[in-house]
């Protein structure tokens, strides 16, 4: 099964649920926990972005069964502790699976300490979270599911309310041959995750198949200021736009969060955060792990300008000397991914 033929064009695939999930979002519980309105059938094939899904470990092929599977429980509030809030309540789809806000909200009111990343071509992640503190979905899909500030259950009382639903059996014994487990589960959610791609974008077209009119002059010319003044490719590189590492470029100095060195313990680290996909990036507002920065043209100013300045900021990060137009071309080109 090929995702294009699915699809006509996966990129236009989640364009057309984004509209979709707009319109159908209504009174209140709606809007805590969206409705899956994606297309009923899903490719679950990559989009050929000429790069592998990188984390699908090889004793769990995407199947039909588990994509669907993970499918319903994303969408489930089912996984926290008072039936509240599911996956996609902080990673809505008609905002590329991101929060849409700066700080998200979980069981019982609380908010989430940084803003709920996009979950967009995550299948080509190398670590998850914005310090990158877990290595597989697998096992990232777990965690919120025990946060206390977002899903705030435990573990073995999901696995037990999942057990004594019938429904959920079955669909589990249909994916998995050893039925409700913890491991499942996690896989499950990822099998699911994995199928959230997006790919042939305008600019896609422009490079691959030399479609010159693919993208409007301005957006050219932002995409040649991308790889050359902007300094952008540097980090945002590859077929991805995320060289997958960590950096410092300001965002929060001086605001208490470290980022990856919390994690590494390492005084380079500081104030580092992985370098997010600009996939989709128009979807995604507001921006960051903070989400500090509300549009697209706050985002290319803040680089304009040099970051935040601070002992650790990455090298690459200085004023730009971009012009107006310069910065208006960026954005455009930005909108067209
Ligand atoms: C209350 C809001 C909330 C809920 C509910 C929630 N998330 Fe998240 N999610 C976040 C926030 C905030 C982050 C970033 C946290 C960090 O980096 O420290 C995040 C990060 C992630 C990431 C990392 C993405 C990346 O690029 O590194 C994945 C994957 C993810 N969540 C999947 C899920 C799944 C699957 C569920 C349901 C089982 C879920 N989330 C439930 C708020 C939420
Ligand atoms: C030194 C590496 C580096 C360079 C150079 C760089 N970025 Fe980033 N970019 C990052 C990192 C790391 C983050 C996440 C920072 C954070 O959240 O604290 C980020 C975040 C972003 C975001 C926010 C995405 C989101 O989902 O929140 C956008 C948009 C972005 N960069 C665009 C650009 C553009 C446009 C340029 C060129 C003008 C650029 N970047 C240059 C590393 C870089």
């Amino acid at each position: 099964m090929n995702a294009t033929r699915l699809f006509g064009r996966p990129g236009f695939a989640l364009g057309a649920l984004i509209v979709a999930a707009g319109l159908t979002s209504g009174g209140a519980r709606q809007e805590s926990v969206p409705k899956d309105t994606l297309p009923a059938q899903l490719a679950i094939d990559h989009i050929p972005l000429g790069l592998e899904p990188r984390t699908t470990p090889k004793e769990v092929p995407l199947t039909e069964a588990r994509v669907k599977l993970g499918r319903k429980l994303f969408f489930d509030p089912i996984l926290s502790s008072d039936r509240a809030i599911a996956c996609a309540s902080c990673h809505k789809p008609e905002n590329g699976f991101s929060g849409g806000e700066a700080k998200s909200t979980g069981v019982k009111g609380k908010r989430t300490s940084r803003r709920a990343p996009s979950l967009l071509n995550r299948a080509y992640g190398n670590s998850f979270f914005w310090d990158g503190r877990e290595a597989t979905l697998e096992v990232q899909a777990l965690k919120p599911i025990e946060d206390p500030d977002e899903m705030g259950s435990k573990l073995d009382d999901v696995i037990a309310r999942l057990r004594t639903d019938k429904e959920y059996s079955e669909l589990f014994k249909n994916a998995f041959d050893d039925g409700v487990n913890s491991a499942n589960l996690g896989k499950a959610i990822a099998s699911f995750e994995r199928i959230l791609l997006r790919g042939d974008s305008a600019v896609d077209r422009f490079r691959r198949l030399g479609s010159h009119d693919a993208l409007t002059p301005s957006q050219r010319s932002g995409l040649w200021l991308y790889e050359s003044k902007g300094r952008c490719w540097r980090c945002h590189t590859g077929a991805n736009f995320t060289d997958e590492k960590f950096h410092n470029t300001g965002v929060s100095w001086g605001k208490g969060d470290l980022g990856r060195f919390r994690i590494t313990g390492e005084g380079a680290d500081r104030g580092k955060f992985k370098t997010p996909s600009l996939r989709g990036v128009a979807l995604t507002a507001p921006y960051m792990h903070d989400g500090s920065l509300k549009t697209l043209e706050d985002v290319v100013e803040y680089y304009n300008r040099g970051g935040n300045s601070n002992l650790h900021l990455d090298p690459t990060v200085g004023s730009l000397g971009l012009s107006k137009d310069e910065v208006k071309d960026l954005v455009a080109f930005l909108k067209a991914l």
